[in-house]
């Protein structure tokens, strides 16, 4: 499996989105993709599946070392305290005692972001987490992170997909070596029956999921998390590690409109 390395993160390319999967349906989804060859996992405490997950990574007989398990803190968790008891929930119902990833979930306003960073940084040096991540910053919230407090964060989990333009947020973190996570990879699903994706797909027998994840795996330092309960998306995802586009593709690709953004909720920063 391609993976990242960067700043001491080592991490599948390709792991498992788990949103909206809870319970035996999320259990099994994390089973079939370890047993396809998945090493990568993404989950967090408002997700209300961190046990499923667990429950799923420890029944599939992977062994813990062999997986990438990130997690996060609820998005109303910012406190350094609530942050530290978030993290000890999440290392119990994830059946584990380290977390490969753990990430401040989202930079609410009025957020005491180093104060919250601190406390990750905590994790860290007490060897809960192997390493710290934040999602859905900003570039003004790098630069705290980055310049001001000097956090050692590892990436970036932002919304990423060949309909939404992060030019800023990109170019800063580019500039600064700082990988991407791309959530909602295939725009909540959106991105299965898009035509123009389709019709790239048809030149090379793929589909239009595949089209929008292979975009996605031809930039450097770019993960995707793509969420699949069903076995056969599991696999058509796994497909795409060996796939190619061609500059052709790239430039229909290049001109869609970048205006689609899938997750912004009340307590959204202002974005770039
Ligand atoms: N940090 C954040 O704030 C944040 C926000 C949102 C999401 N996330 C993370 O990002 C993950 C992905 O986002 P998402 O789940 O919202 O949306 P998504 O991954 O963009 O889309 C998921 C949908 O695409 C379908 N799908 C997957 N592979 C497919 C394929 N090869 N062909 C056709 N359809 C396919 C899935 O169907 P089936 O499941 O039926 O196979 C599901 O309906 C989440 O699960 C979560 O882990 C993070």
């Amino acid at each position: 499996m391609d993976t990242i390395t960067a700043h001491g993160l080592r991490m599948p390319r390709l792991g498992l989105g788990t949103y909206r999967m809870t319970g035996a349906r999320c259990q099994a989804a994390v089973e079939s993709a370890l047993a396809l060859g998945y090493r990568h996992i993404d989950t967090a405490q408002m997700y209300g599946n961190q046990d499923a997950v667990g429950a799923g990574w420890q029944t599939s007989g992977v062994v813990r070392e062999d997986i990438h398990l990130t997690s996060k803190g609820h998005h109303a968790i910012q406190d350094p305290d609530q942050i530290r008891t978030a993290c000890a929930e999440s290392l119990s119902l994830l059946r584990t005692d380290y977390l490969d990833l753990y990430m401040l979930h989202w930079p609410r306003p009025g957020t005491n972001l180093p104060a919250a960073l601190e406390a990750m940084m905590g994790l860290r040096d007490a060897g809960l987490v192997r390493q710290i991540g934040v999602a859905n910053c900003t570039v003004a919230h790098l630069r705290v992170a980055i310049e001001d407090v000097r956090a050692p964060i590892v990436c970036n989990q932002i919304e990423y997909h060949v309909l939404i333009d992060q030019t800023p947020v990109l170019t800063y973190m580019r500039a600064h070596d700082l990988p991407v996570i791309a959530h909602v990879p295939l725009a909540q699903g959106m991105l299965a029956d898009h035509e123009a994706l389709a019709t790239i797909g048809r030149r090379y027998d793929i589909s239009a999921a595949q089209v929008a994840l292979a975009w996605l795996l031809d930039q450097p330092d770019v993960a995707v998390i793509p969420k699949a309960e069903r076995r056969e998306s599991q696999l058509a995802n796994l497909e795409v590690l060996s796939l190619r586009l061609d500059d052709a593709d790239r430039a229909v690709i290049a001109a869609l409109p970048k205006t689609l953004r899938c997750v912004n909720p009340p307590f959204a920063p202002r974005w770039d």
